[in-house]
């Protein structure tokens, strides 16, 4: 959506620092040029597109990742690289097996959104042992065999939630005001979810403290609100639940907080079948997928945090390049890409306590009043109607 302006002050932070991958814990220290893999001896051999890239999606069944999925494939084979591209229907183990027969296939690098971080130690392991590279995708796998990870900046997405809803209720000049508001975050599997629901936190938690925004139902804790698999049914199930425990006398309800667009959705369903007042409701949400923006359109749902994740697949392509290339990757990386994002080592690490070094690119709040941003993408269309659909 945007050019890149700046490299960030992360990155110029991080400027003098040079990593290998998240397993490089001494590199940091280390000020010797090294290359980009995470193994000693690279397996891919050359930049020009020649090589075989295993694209692991976690799903279908929500919407972004059908994107990713086409974004990477298309961008890879454009690049001139072979690929094999899988979604493993959020089924962990189903996951673990793809991604043993893209090795078994001579892959050269792999770039995994997992399902669950935890269960794809093992196929990391065997990642590290055949040194094929791997780029964790969007989500990321807590292993040392992972060479970088990208994606956006997660604690802000939650970020801008939080502020949205700072600034759409006033809150800073609520006075006596009060507002009633719920929370819906993500799957307790993806590392990605408590970083959203951090972020909003974050912002919202004086104004709890205050007692002008009130959890009705008290689920405020990540594990009591958290959706598995992200899934819109169990979203809508839970919000009914509370919906029918703590709104059905006539509470009027004002915001809920939702971490996604698929949580958004179920949520908005509930409150569109089970909520007694009359009150329009602050619904949050991430991703931009189609049937979210339209409930925007239609008033149902109040924002969206979106990523273009085609930008996502730009840097990743430019990043495996790199690293198959042999080349150092470092601060600079984000120099030759055309796309805002930050090169951060500080703030993702894994299991181990190594510092991820991460490409993080920068999320946008779209609501109502600036759909037509999407529509410059190039990546949507506007109907007569006025909803957006996706260019593909
Ligand atoms: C992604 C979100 C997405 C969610 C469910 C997260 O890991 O970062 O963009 O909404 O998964 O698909």
């Amino acid at each position: 959506m945007k050019k890149r302006v700046l490299g960030t002050l992360l990155g110029a932070a991080m400027a003098a620092t040079v990593l290998v991958g998240c397993g490089s814990d001494n590199a940091s220290k280390d000020s010797s040029s090294k290359t980009a893999t995470s193994g000693s001896e690279k397996k891919g051999n050359s930049s020009d597109g020649s090589g075989k890239i295993g694209i692991s999606m976690p799903t279908q069944s929500l919407e972004r990742w059908n994107r990713d999925g086409a974004y990477l494939d298309d961008q890879f084979k454009k690049a001139g690289y072979e690929t094999v591209l899988t979604f493993s229907d959020n089924d962990s183990g189903k996951q673990v097996n793809d991604i043993q027969n893209m090795l078994a296939d001579g892959v050269d690098l792999l770039i995994v959104a997992a399902i669950d971080g935890e269960a794809l130690n093992t196929a990391m392991n065997e990642a590290a042992d055949a040194k094929v590279p791997v780029i964790s995708y969007d989500r990321l796998i807590k292993n040392d065999a992972v060479s970088y990870y990208v994606s956006f900046d997660n604690y802000t997405v939650g970020k801008l939630q939080g502020e949205f809803i700072v600034d759409k209720l006033d809150l800073k000049n609520a006075g006596d005001k009060k507002y009633n508001m719920e929370i819906t975050a993500g799957d307790p599997a993806d590392n990605n979810a408590p970083y959203f629901y951090q972020g909003a936190i974050d912002v919202l938690q004086e104004y709890i403290d205050a007692g002008t925004l009130k959890i009705v139902s008290g689920q405020k804790d990540f594990d009591a609100v958290a959706t598995d698999q992200w899934n819109t049914d169990t979203a809508l199930e839970r919000a009914q639940n509370v919906l029918s425990s703590y709104y059905a006398d006539g509470t009027q309800l004002d915001v809920w907080l939702c971490s996604n667009d698929s949580t958004a959705l179920g949520v908005a369903q509930a409150i569109t079948s089970d909520y007694a007042g009359s009150n329009s409701v602050l619904i949050t949400g991430q991703d931009g997928d189609e049937a979210n923006l339209k409930n925007i359109v239609d008033g149902i749902q109040t924002m969206t945090v979106y990523k273009n994740v085609s930008n996502e697949a730009v840097v990743t392509l430019a990043l495996a390049q790199d690293i198959i290339a042999g080349k150092t990757v470092d601060a600079s990386f984000v120099d030759s890409v055309d796309i805002e994002c930050a090169y951060d080592t500080e703030s993702y690490e894994t299991s181990d306590g190594n510092k991820c070094p991460s490409f993080l690119l920068v999320p946008n709040v779209i609501t109502k009043d600036n759909l037509q941003d999407l529509v410059d993408t190039g990546l949507y269309k506007m109907g007569d109607d006025g909803y957006l659909s996706a260019n593909n």
